[in-house]
């Protein structure tokens, strides 16, 4: 699974990165510009903890990483990340962003995964689906004129979930960044401008 040789999985060691994840989120905000100075963002599927630490520095010390996952995260030094051990259908994750947060959300970010089982349609629909849940949540939560950004896998139904976000903001463009691996079947769906409307 870790290729030393691998040059993201060495630059993210050298430079106190969890994962070489970090560098998908990095290239997208690079490409796109999803995240802002003080944002409030909502890291959904965050262990072990790259992409959150990535938000961090870009949102800086106004800004709060929600960083939310069924596994636990390791503390980080920073203090603008929380840490939320849960399920994300949990209803406490819904208490946690409605009653606790106090604060809008400006991006929700979600890099949620499963257990992959190597049968492309089946993995396809199961990834799908835990974008769809993201999409729920980045719906019910997102200021308007906020982004999100998912990971989904190519596959036969994804036209289908595009269709199904395509109203709710202005900007929605699928992409790989360089650091996908070459055999994977992922990409990211970035959708910016939340329109606030309902799919
Ligand atoms: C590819 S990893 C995320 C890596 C992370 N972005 C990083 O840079 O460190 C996917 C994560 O999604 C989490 N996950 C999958 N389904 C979940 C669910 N229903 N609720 C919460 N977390 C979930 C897994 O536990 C796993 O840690």
């Amino acid at each position: 699974m870790f290729d030393r040789r691998d040059p993201y999985y060495k630059k993210a060691k050298e430079k106190g990165y969890r994962a070489r994840s970090s560098y998908k989120l990095k290239q997208i905000q690079e490409k796109f510009k999803v995240i802002s100075r003080g944002d409030v963002v909502v890291d959904l599927g965050a262990a072990p903890g790259g992409w959150s630490q990535v938000a961090s520095e870009i949102v800086g010390p106004t800004g709060i990483v929600i960083a939310v996952d069924k596994l636990p995260i390791r503390e980080f030094q920073r203090e603008n990340i929380v840490r939320l051990q849960l399920n994300m259908q949990s209803k406490r994750l819904l208490q946690y962003l409605s009653d606790e947060l106090q604060r809008d959300v400006d991006v929700v970010i979600s890099d949620l995964a499963g257990n992959v089982t190597g049968q492309w349609h089946l993995d396809s629909d199961r990834q799908l689906h835990l974008a769809s849940l993201a999409f729920n949540t980045a719906s019910t939560f997102l200021r308007q004129g906020g982004n999100f950004v998912t990971k989904v896998f190519r596959g036969p139904n994804l036209e289908e979930f595009e269709k199904e976000i395509e109203g709710s903001f202005e900007f929605i463009k699928h992409w790989r960044p360089p650091a996908t691996r070459k055999a994977s079947a992922e990409e990211f769906i970035i959708c910016k401008n939340y329109t606030g409307e309902d799919p």
